[in-house]
């Protein structure tokens, strides 16, 4: 199975994807790294990892559906069967979802359906609560909405700040993302409504 991971920042869930594959954990190929962001860490990862990435900045085409529709050709050309959003900082349109139906992951530092959106580790903290987590679900047309694959909660400690916080949390999400991936590969998930159940 081909796969192609999405980033537009640090990339470090990009590398334990890459590196779980190259452990033999995942039977399949990160045939494409997609970056939308020139100074993301993530494209020198591709270049030592040796994966092809591409780099397409929304900024060079006029809408959002001309854009998408650069990325869909590429993925194509790759025979992609598996996206994997690893902070990937766009969001994705209901045509885009259309296409690659029930084919898109995506890594959130937060046990969904709480807080949604991109400061969640911020916004865990700043509530208040006392465990958090990550999930990894699958990408539908709402945001941080779709069937939840795994969950990993963590508890909050009194003296945390939102940078140790942060690190505990990545440590969960790079190995709780090849986990999924390692699943959705082997053809373990299956759909009963919003609920993924793990064979
Ligand atoms: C991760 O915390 C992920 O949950 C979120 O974006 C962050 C990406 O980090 N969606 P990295 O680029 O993989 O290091």
């Amino acid at each position: 199975m081909n796969i192609a991971v999405f980033c537009s920042g640090n990339g470090s869930n990009f590398q334990a994807i890459a590196d779980s594959v190259r452990r033999g954990e995942i039977a399949a190929k990160i045939a494409l790294m997609v970056c939308d962001n020139p100074k993301a860490f993530a494209l020198a990862r591709a270049k030592k990892l040796e994966i092809k990435s591409l780099l397409i900045e929304r900024k060079n085409f006029k809408t959002k559906e001309e854009f998408e529709a650069g990325v869909i050709r590429n993925l194509e050309k790759e025979s992609i069967e598996l996206i994997c959003l690893a902070g990937f900082m766009r969001l994705i349109s209901p045509g885009f979802v259309q296409r690659y139906r029930n084919k898109i992951l995506n890594i959130h530092p937060a046990l969904l359906p709480a807080f949604k959106g991109t400061r969640s580790i911020k916004d865990a903290l700043g509530y208040g609560v006392k465990v958090t987590g990550v999930t990894v679900h699958l990408v539908d047309e709402k945001t941080d909405h779709g069937p939840i694959i795994l969950q990993k909660a963590l508890e909050i400690k009194e003296n945390d700040t939102e940078e140790s916080l942060a690190g505990r949390i990545h440590e969960i999400e790079h190995e709780l993302y090849p986990q999924a991936i390692k699943l959705f590969v082997e053809g373990k998930l299956n759909l009963a409504g919003r609920r993924a159940k793990i064979e």
